[in-house]
């Protein structure tokens, strides 16, 4: 069991943010990524819609005969996170609860922002999170639909999302939160210009880099930890053909992305 691969999803590239930081923290692992990108974005549609979505991106990697699942997506973690690991025999994480975690270690003064896509944030799921660490925590949420075509365009440091995170982000700073959590997988590419916006007094929280923590501490405590056969390359499956996720999500992952698969999840 333990040689067998990780599987993570996410509705696209976003994802990626935490499949490399799972290649960072556990490079020993061999992982299966998907991504949802014929039915992108997932953000936008309705609770009922994203766990379906969810559960059939699930049954594709359980085919792969993963150990264990990341759902590497705020808004499906959001919505689908309880679903998936009762019905499930594989562990499943995602990515808000060690997201909340982190925001609760780093705050000092209890107040929070969290950003991330309309259903993650009408889930209510980090408000959820973070007053079950802390009761009396000030959650003070938005969300911030342009935040994802702006990161996927490579648009990070360009004048428009500047003034975009200034709109998104000044009631949150005016409501003297000292702690914003990045909700969503695409954010972490925006992170150096969010501090620059938030300033240095603002601590962010990535998801992506606290869900891989969480990752090797489970498969540690399961005693999952592959240490018999050496990590296979990461495998891609998409959903549309590959083109823009190779282009795109390489920028994400940091390395050319190449050997992409189209799969349907139809019947799935
Ligand atoms: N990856 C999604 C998330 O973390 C953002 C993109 C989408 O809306 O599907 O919520």
């Amino acid at each position: 069991m333990s040689e067998r691969a990780i599987g993570v999803f996410d509705s696209g590239v976003g994802g990626l943010t935490v499949l490399r930081e799972l290649r960072i923290q556990i490079p020993d692992e061999s992982l299966v990524y998907l991504g949802d990108t014929a039915r992108v974005p997932y953000g936008t549609k309705s609770s009922p819609t994203v766990l379906r979505y969810a559960h059939e991106a699930t049954r594709f990697l359980l085919t792969q005969q993963v150990k264990l699942l990341v759902v590497a997506c705020n808004t499906a973690s959001a919505v689908a996170l309880a679903d998936l690991t009762k019905c499930n025999q594989i562990a499943v994480v995602g990515v808000i609860e060690p997201g909340a975690r982190r925001a609760l270690e780093v705050t000092r003064n209890g107040r929070i922002g969290v950003v991330g896509t309309e259903g993650t944030i009408r889930s209510g799921a980090y408000e959820r999170a973070l007053r079950a660490g802390r009761p009396d925590v000030v959650v003070q949420a938005a969300a911030c639909p342009l935040f994802v075509p702006l990161a996927e365009e490579g648009w990070a440091h360009h004048e428009v999302a500047r003034l975009t995170a200034h709109e998104y982000l000044t009631p949150l700073l005016d409501r003297g939160i000292d702690t914003l959590v990045l909700g969503c997988t695409h954010y972490p590419l925006l992170k150096q210009m969010l501090q620059e916006v938030v300033g240095p007094d603002v601590q962010l929280v990535d998801s992506a880099q606290e869900t891989a923590k969480a990752v090797a501490a489970l498969l540690k405590e399961h005693h999952l930890l592959n240490q018999t056969t050496p990590a296979q390359p990461p495998r891609y499956f998409v959903t549309d053909i590959p083109d823009r996720f190779e282009r795109v999500g390489g920028a994400f992952l940091g390395e050319k992305l190449q050997g992409v698969t189209t799969v349907s999840l139809e019947g799935n």
